[in-house]
């Protein structure tokens, strides 16, 4: 695997591949690498000639008070990992060679309303950050094929709206969420929880999963099931930030007898660590 620091190298690698007709798969990360990201690559694999990788904390996506500091940064074990999932290339760059005029400045990627509810209102600005690092990167990759985890849902949906406006010729993938054996979706702030919380946050997986059943089920309002449900995580000792049902085109609110095109999304804190994990209901 070949590693690079400097946009123009990775330029340089991406464009040569493109002359040999290659189909190049793009996996953005922010380290801290773990199974679910494995299974990106895998993915990325399995449809292309070419896969690289990414790991950059992009600090555009965290607001004050966010955990950019503390997340975890571990370069050595995520090469290790990307090499044995076959990847050829790991762009590891600064933060001048994303952002040259500095991480405050510069141009600004914002995707209006789509970005601006749910995680968009609890975190301010973070998808601004996300949908600009992103451009970024698929300027300087120009990958055929980028994938993301759809455990970050709204990020999924965020990508495929900036992508579609602003014509990048990339198909977007979305890769099944992977699961702890309990239920906890995988994600590199669990490490941040002791075994103990790790069970109490599988309440996370069993709500969404008791949300869908209701939905089906007795033909509940949604506010009612919506309530309930961050009962259920507050009981279980979380603080829920929200329990909702969406569509899962939109994130718009369904229709009451709406059965298809949806999806259950929570976000809640478990002592310092926020969480968040979703469940398309046509899985
Ligand atoms: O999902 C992530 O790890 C990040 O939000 C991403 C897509 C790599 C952008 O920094």
């Amino acid at each position: 695997m070949q590693l690079f620091s400097k946009a123009d190298e990775l330029r340089a690698w991406a464009g040569e591949r493109r002359q040999r007709k290659q189909r190049i798969g793009f996996v953005p990360t922010m380290g801290n690498l773990h199974a679910g990201h494995h299974s990106l690559i895998d993915l990325a694999r399995e449809r292309c000639d070419a896969v690289v990788a990414s790991v950059f904390v992009n600090p555009t996506q965290f607001g004050a008070g966010e955990d950019f500091a503390r997340y975890p940064r571990t370069p050595d074990a995520d090469a290790k990992g990307l090499e044995a999932h076959g990847c050829d290339a790991l762009f590891l760059p600064e933060v001048d060679a994303i952002y040259p005029f500095g991480a405050g400045e510069g141009v600004r990627v914002r995707v209006a309303q789509l970005g601006e509810i749910l995680e968009g209102a609890s975190r301010p600005g973070h998808f601004d950050g996300v949908a600009t690092v992103v451009a970024k990167l698929f300027n300087l990759v120009q990958p055929d094929l980028a994938v993301f985890g759809s455990k970050d849902f709204q990020q999924l949906l965020v990508v495929r709206r900036m992508t579609v406006d602003l014509a990048f010729p990339i198909a977007i993938l979305g890769a099944p969420i992977i699961r702890e054996p309990n239920g906890l979706a995988m994600s590199s702030r669990n490490q941040f929880l002791d075994a103990r919380q790790r069970e109490q946050a599988s309440v996370i997986h069993r709500t969404l999963l008791w949300m869908r059943d209701r939905w089906h089920g007795d033909g509940r309002p949604l506010a009612e099931i919506e309530s309930e449900a961050r009962d259920r995580l507050g009981e279980s000792g979380l603080l829920p930030d929200y329990a909702v049902i969406r569509r899962s085109e939109d994130l718009a609110e369904p229709a009451p007898r709406q059965s298809t095109g949806l999806v259950a999304l929570i976000a809640a804190r478990l002592g310092s660590v926020r969480l968040i994990d979703n469940l398309q209901f046509d899985d």
